[in-house]
């Protein structure tokens, strides 16, 4: 068997491939309007059917949180109940490392809801009459495993969701929160490599919603499961997701991650819907930089060449690099090359401006803007491991990039930024 790998070469863990799900008996005349064109509206009204989800083609790679967000009634819920067919789906198949999930019987799905993929849902699913620790090693008791392993399972993943210590306790003793880190706990004991989790926080208040994503991001850093996360909430979207997948009427908009959105949406809709979006906490230097810029070399290059290449490049300044392994040392200005020049300096080197502020290609524009303040030099973008110049954030488009935002913070940091900027 070969494994699915997607283009930029990760495994696939799951693919869906023309996925349609109608609701509704006239399915077939739906199915046939789908095809020419028809919307979810026209649909509903001529044969009474609901489109779930209309023609979705999606992978979910080994090791990724991958979130799907839409509004309520997006079809979120369908789909994700079509990857362990839950629901059937009425077109299209659903992959499970190379198998086609659509064509399964009875009680191979069984086996893949017990052993591959476990689910966890916004109603925390508990029993009531059972203690923590059975209901957290409910899955696995339907898997039939002896009582005492399952309780040594259930246990070690009560531990790691932080509930050590309430296993002889029952459900209704127990905020949402913690009912809810029991459902995640059970998921967990199931060591399944796929989590299907279907607004699994969607119904905590908010700050314990934001203590759960934060467990559940320490938990995935160690366990790497396979996650397909639904959410309606955009900001839990972007902190959870390495992927987002947005969805409207049954319909993909967009797949790709938070920075890959916000920067180049697919549609209006997917423009309007992250218009609010904090971007200056997402927006990295790789997307803002202009990548390989002109440079010079500080042994190679020496004054002459810099003049002529700062003339032809119509600019007052130039990175300089270590010559063979390009490692980002500094700046040269056209004045002061030009002394060096008068004075017949072979090298560069005294020139050579190196108190300038670098940064990853990773840094967000919000830990960029006050590196700006005050100094007149774009940002280089270095390589995290050898300092190889990458490319430049000039002040400039930090500047637009950061108009976009209201905040009186940012507000200032360009004002000031303006008053020393001459690039
Ligand atoms: N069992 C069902 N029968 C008929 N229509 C349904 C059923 N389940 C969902 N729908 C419809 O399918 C669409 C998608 O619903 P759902 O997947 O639950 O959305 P979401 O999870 O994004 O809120 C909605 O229009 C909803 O009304
Ligand atoms: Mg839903």
């Amino acid at each position: 068997m070969t494994t699915m790998k997607s283009d930029e070469d990760k495994v696939v863990k799951l693919r869906v491939e023309d996925l349609t799900l109608i609701f509704g008996k006239r399915k077939k005349e739906a199915l046939e309007m789908l095809e020419k064109g028809a919307s979810k509206a026209e649909i509903l009204q001529k044969t009474k059917c609901t489109v779930g989800i209309s023609k979705a083609n999606f992978e979910v790679y080994e090791g990724e949180v991958f979130v799907v967000m839409g509004l309520s009634g997006s079809g979120k819920s369908t789909l994700i109940r079509c990857l362990n067919r839950l629901n059937e789906p009425t077109a299209g198949k659903v992959f499970f490392k190379d198998e086609d999930i659509t064509r399964k019987g009875n009680r191979e799905l069984l086996n893949i809801r017990r052993f591959e993929m476990s689910m966890v849902f916004q109603t925390f699913g508990l029993l009531p009459h059972k203690t923590i620790l059975e209901n957290a090693a409910f899955g696995l008791e339907l898997r039939g495993e002896p009582k005492e392993e399952r309780e040594k399972k259930a246990l070690a993943a009560l531990e790691t969701v932080g509930l050590k210590g309430y296993e002889e306790h029952y459900p209704s003793a127990m905020s949402g929160g913690m009912q809810q880190r029991v459902g995640l706990a059970r998921a967990l004991a199931n060591d399944t490599e796929v989590l299907l989790m279907d607004e699994a926080f969607s119904a905590l208040d908010p700050l314990i919603k934001s203590d759960m994503q934060d467990k559940l991001l320490q938990i995935q850093e160690k366990v790497q499961k396979t996650i397909v996360f639904i959410t309606h909430d955009l900001d839990e979207a972007i902190k959870l997701g390495d992927r987002i997948m947005i969805m409207k009427d049954g319909i993909i908009e967009q797949i790709g991650s938070a920075e890959e959105i916000l920067t180049h949406p697919a549609s209006e809709y997917v423009e309007a819907f992250v218009e609010k979006v904090d971007r200056k906490t997402i927006i990295t230097a790789e997307s803002l930089m202009f990548p390989k810029p002109s440079l010079l070399r500080v042994k190679k290059d020496g004054p002459m060449r810099a003049i002529r290449k700062m003339q032809t490049e119509g600019v007052k300044f130039l990175p300089v690099v270590e010559d063979e392994r390009r490692t980002f040392l500094g700046y040269v200005w056209l004045n002061d090359v030009l002394e060096l020049a008068e004075k017949k300096e072979m090298s560069l080197e005294k020139a050579l401006k190196t108190e300038v502020p670098s940064v990853y290609s990773d840094y967000t524009v919000e830990e960029m803007l006050p590196l700006i303040s005050g100094n007149n030099y774009p940002l280089a973008v270095v390589d995290k491991q050898g300092g190889r110049l990458l490319g430049l954030v000039t002040q400039t488009s930090l500047i637009i990039e950061a108009t976009r935002y209201g905040d009186e913070e940012v507000k200032q940091l360009i004002k000031k930024a303006n008053k020393t900027n001459r690039l």
